[in-house]
Parts: C-alpha cells; sequence; structure tokens
C-alpha cells in the first residue's frame, strides 16, 4: 500500500459515520481531529503552516525565491453526510505527496510551493460550498460572518470562533497577484476516465453551479378528518415543484445541464399530519450559464403556477449563482507536456462538479488534474480510487508543481 493509500485510510478514520461510509462536517469535532492531524504531516514535511480566520490552512514550502509569488495546490477534507474517503482528500495528501517526492529527489523550488487546505469546500454545514475560496478570492463578502448560519441557528463567526479561528473574516481575502498558479488534483467524479481508460484528466473549464432554498407554506391538519378537496398539501406542492425542475433539466437538449432536489424538510413530519411547510433546497447547474439561468426561470415558473393552483404561499431564496470557470491554457499546456514526458495518457475535459479551483480561477491562473474514480461514484461510502491512479496522478502534479515553480515572472 502507497503511503498516500495509507493517509487516506487514516484520514478516513476521522468520521461521525461507521466505515465505509465517512462523514466529516466542518468544525465538527472530527474535522477538528482531522485538522491536527494534517499539520502534523505537514510539519514532518518541514513545511510552515497558516490558518487564516475561517481555517483554511497553507503549508508552505518555501522556494529560493520567497518573494516570488508561490504556486499553489489543494484540495478539501470535509466529506458530506455519508460520503466516501477520496472526494478532496486526494487532493489535498496527493498534494502532500507530490511535494514530499520532490523534496526527496532534491528539486530546489523557486517560487514557493503551498498546499492549501480549504475550509468547507462542501455546503453541509451553511447552505454554501467552497466557504474558505468564495472567502479568499472575495466573492462571498466578510458580512457572511453573521448571515450565514447552521442549522442550530449558531452563525460562522460563533462556530469558527468556538473551533479556534480567531480575527476579522475580511482578513480572508487573498491579496492579488499572491499566486503565480493553482492546480488541483481530485478524483474525476464522473465515468468517462474510467470507461475510456485513460488516467489523467486535465480540466478545460468548471460548471457554474446554484442553489435555491424553496420553502412552501401550505396548511397542516388532521391526515384522517380533512376532507381532500380542502387540503393544501405543502409536501405535494414541493413535489411537483421538484418534478418540474426534473423536466426542465432533461428538456435543455444538452447533456451538461443537471438539477438535484437534495434537501426536503417536512413540518411537522408526523404521519398523521398534513404537511404545513416544506423546505427544499435545489442544486442546479450547467457549463453554460445562460442555459443554467434558464432552467432556474422555469423552476420559478413552477413555483408560480404550484402556488397558484394549490393554494399555498412560495417563496424562493437564491444561494448562490455562480459563473463557471474557464482554466488557463497555459497550465492545461504544462500539465499536458509533463503527461507526455511521464508517457501517461489524458483527455481534457470539463468539470461537472464543483471545486476551489472554481473560485481560485478568480485570483490565478487555475487547473485541475482529475484521477478515475470507480464507476464515476462520489458523494457515496462506495467512492473509490485505485492506487496506481493516484499515484499516476500525484507524479503528474509534482511535475507541474515543479515546471510552475520554476517558470519566470
Ligand atoms: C462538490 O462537492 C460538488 O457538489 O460539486
Ligand atoms: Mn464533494
Ligand atoms: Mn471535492
Amino acid at each position: 500500500m502507497t503511503r498516500t493509500q495509507q493517509e487516506l485510510e487514516t484520514l478516513s478514520t476521522f468520521s461521525d459515520a461507521p466505515a465505509p461510509a465517512v462523514t466529516r462536517v466542518v468544525f465538527s469535532e472530527q474535522d477538528l481531529r482531522a485538522r491536527a492531524w494534517l499539520k502534523g504531516l505537514a510539519e514532518d514535511a518541514g513545511l510552515s503552516i497558516r490558518e487564516d480566520a475561517v481555517g483554511n490552512t497553507f503549508l508552505r514550502w518555501q522556494g529560493t525565491d520567497p518573494a516570488a509569488p508561490a504556486v499553489a495546490t489543494g484540495s478539501h477534507i470535509d466529506a458530506i453526510p455519508h460520503a466516501g474517503r477520496y472526494d478532496g482528500t486526494v487532493g489535498v495528501l496527493g498534494g502532500l505527496e507530490a511535494i514530499r517526492s520532490l523534496q526527496a529527489a532534491g528539486f530546489r523550488p523557486r517560487r514557493s510551493i503551498e498546499l492549501i487546505h480549504f475550509t468547507s469546500e462542501e455546503p453541509t454545514r451553511f447552505g454554501l460550498g467552497c466557504l474558505g475560496s468564495r472567502l479568499m478570492s472575495g466573492v462571498l463578502p466578510a458580512s457572511a460572518d453573521e448571515t450565514l448560519r447552521d442549522a442550530e441557528g449558531a452563525s460562522l463567526r460563533a462556530v469558527r470562533n468556538k473551533a479556534g479561528f480567531l480575527g476579522d473574516l475580511a482578513s480572508t481575502r487573498v491579496a492579488p497577484g499572491a499566486y503565480h498558479a493553482f492546480v488541483e488534483l481530485h478524483i474525476e467524479q464522473g465515468p468517462l476516465l474510467e470507461r475510456r481508460k485513460v488516467p489523467i484528466g486535465i480540466v478545460t473549464a468548471i460548471a457554474a453551479p446554484a442553489s435555491e432554498r424553496i420553502t412552501i407554506e401550505g396548511q397542516g391538519g388532521h391526515a384522517g378528518a380533512v376532507l381532500m378537496p380542502d387540503r393544501h398539501d405543502a409536501f405535494l406542492a414541493a413535489a411537483e415543484i421538484a418534478l418540474a425542475l426534473e423536466t426542465s433539466a432533461k428538456s435543455t437538449g444538452a447533456i451538461d445541464s443537471v438539477a438535484t432536489t437534495g434537501v426536503c424538510d417536512i413540518h411537522p413530519r408526523a404521519i398523521n399530519s398534513i404537511p404545513s411547510r416544506v423546505i427544499l433546497e435545489a442544486d442546479i447547474r450547467d457549463t453554460d450559464s445562460a442555459r443554467r439561468d434558464r432552467m432556474i426561470e422555469k423552476l420559478e415558473e413552477a413555483c408560480r403556477t404550484v402556488a397558484a393552483r394549490r393554494g399555498v404561499r412560495i417563496a424562493r431564496e437564491e444561494i448562490n449563482r455562480d459563473t463557471p470557470a474557464t482554466c488557463d491554457p497555459g497550465i492545461i499546456e504544462t500539465i499536458a507536456e509533463v503527461c507526455e514526458t511521464h508517457h501517461v495518457a489524458f483527455d481534457r475535459m470539463v468539470s461537472r462538479a464543483y471545486h476551489d479551483s472554481l473560485f481560485m480561477a478568480k485570483i490565478c491562473p487555475t487547473s485541475m488534474i482529475f484521477v478515475p474514480c470507480k464507476n464515476g461514484f462520489s458523494h457515496r461510502p462506495d467512492e473509490h480510487a485505485a492506487s496506481e491512479d493516484i499515484s499516476t496522478g500525484v507524479k503528474i502534479l509534482a511535475g507541474t508543481l515543479a515546471k510552475l515553480a520554476n517558470e519566470a515572472g
């Protein structure tokens, strides 16, 4: 077993779900234990450690020209409920391994090479993904400290402070020009590389995610006594909206249009009580933001017609509506050259999943390296990436970081 596989296995034990599932929600006890363990590994590798006010962690191998903008890699270690062990973690532990392999080979980077562990790429706790990188890029204002709340109603400020991350949230913003480049290693989370038997994907663009919270207020009542014609069932209205969203995603004619209603909270959630209030959360994505926005318009339309027909009130709240990212042609070319040097086959591809790279692309030239995962499974306990594939990804990442670190400028 490689060192990275061993470390992935250890990291998977910091979990609130029984193996093989992994649940590691940001700033939970398990997340904090995992962070401490990761910092130990970074110390052993001689990296300096800096944490910002939201817990983004910067593990730096200092270059011979410390004033030159650094080259960064990294990803996340938080995991959605009942996830697997490879999403994000491959980019963090694989990034560390890439640095250690360059150190072992006696490489001396001119630019510093920095491994970034981003806080809360997953939206589980605060309802918004890529929290750390959104703040770094300035897309999320510091007022999020009060406006973002977890399910218990605790503010981001309260939760991060309790976890030991103090200071002004505005200080997380990264100064322009701080980074020369960013490259994220990640499992593909889709089936294409495995199907085509291609070990490396080079990401050219990242699809634009949007998410919406939809609150439906109907009328509750006794499940036996209220006659069917008199009902204003909030759940049935919600079900129609979720189906309308599915129809709108399927009818764009593009394979890149996807929509998911992943949250449905029913009040009062009792078998013999008509649902009086439902909160839906829907995730809507496309590589083309105009097409994605048309799906959102269709959702709005469905909300209006269902509200009128069923006599319920429907309020929509936009959680985020991001723009897609275009990856940097120069970095894409560098990764391709490294693959060619190592005789490793690659495909250029888009990422339909979002990543911290979506926001890093706003502050520096960015691309991603994908490795295959079994059956394309992700966000589920049987997510799996083969050791050889991860090692290939690490090798290509190391070669890319080395080239970028010695680039002029
Ligand atoms: C990230 O986890 C995503 O949902 O794309
Ligand atoms: Mn994920
Ligand atoms: Mn991820």
